[in-house]
């Protein structure tokens, strides 16, 4: 079997055959207070999606993009499966000072990074730094110390599927106008939980990441 090494203490971590696999190495590595992102995002792309092991979480609504939790990390992350339909796009948002970690796992999605607005100047457009397409299998990070980022499904004939690793959980965040940098808090809700659906009124949300 292939194996990673673990910069941290030299264990060596193993492929990750399945979903449940990958979910058991997050909860070895966050064990530890230490968050090494290249070596996560490392495990995240290792892990070969199988729609077999996660289409029980992945929900689709027909109006925008869903977020669904797999695993609550014994409370140190959220995993969450987020399922985008044609054309379904993020806001430009925050993450509350966590880690947040993306990975493919059906389809292409879109990243644009933003600059934080300069609080000097208020009224001003939002600076784009870079915008990236990623593949199936592909991982992503961003935190706060980076910037701002909107994700989008731009294809007009195939949804895309992610998975989300967000370190610690949170559960508001800003969402930012891209033509004036005026910010909004949003409050994020869940579309699913555990492969459940959530009941309506508590799934309402304006806003999510
Ligand atoms: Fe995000």
């Amino acid at each position: 079997m292939e194996s990673l090494r673990n910069k941290m203490d030299q264990t060596p971590l193993q492929v990750p055959a399945t979903l449940d696999d990958l979910i058991r190495q997050l909860h070895e590595i966050f064990s530890s207070d230490k968050i090494n992102v290249e070596e996560v995002c490392a495990l995240m792309e290792s892990y070969k999606s199988n729609p077999a092991d996660w289409s029980k979480f992945a929900k689709f609504d027909k109006h925008r993009y869903t977020r669904n939790l797999v695993d609550e990390g014994n409370g140190k992350f959220n995993l969450m499966i987020l399922c985008w339909g044609e054309g379904h796009g993020s806001s430009i948002h925050d993450h509350s000072n966590s880690h947040c970690f993306l990975k493919l796992l059906q389809g292409q999605l879109k990243e644009t990074q933003f600059n934080w607005p300069d609080v000097n100047h208020k009224n001003q457009e939002l600076t784009k730094k870079w915008e990236k397409t990623f593949d199936e299998n592909q991982c992503t990070y961003i935190h706060d110390s980076i910037g701002l980022h909107r994700v989008e499904n731009v294809s007009h004939t195939e949804s895309a599927v992610s998975l989300h690793l967000y370190i610690p959980p949170f559960n508001t965040c800003h969402s930012f106008d891209e033509r004036t940098g005026h910010k909004n808090e949003v409050k994020m809700t869940f579309w699913s939980r555990f492969g459940e659906r959530t009941p309506f009124e508590t799934s309402v949300s304006k806003e999510n990441n």
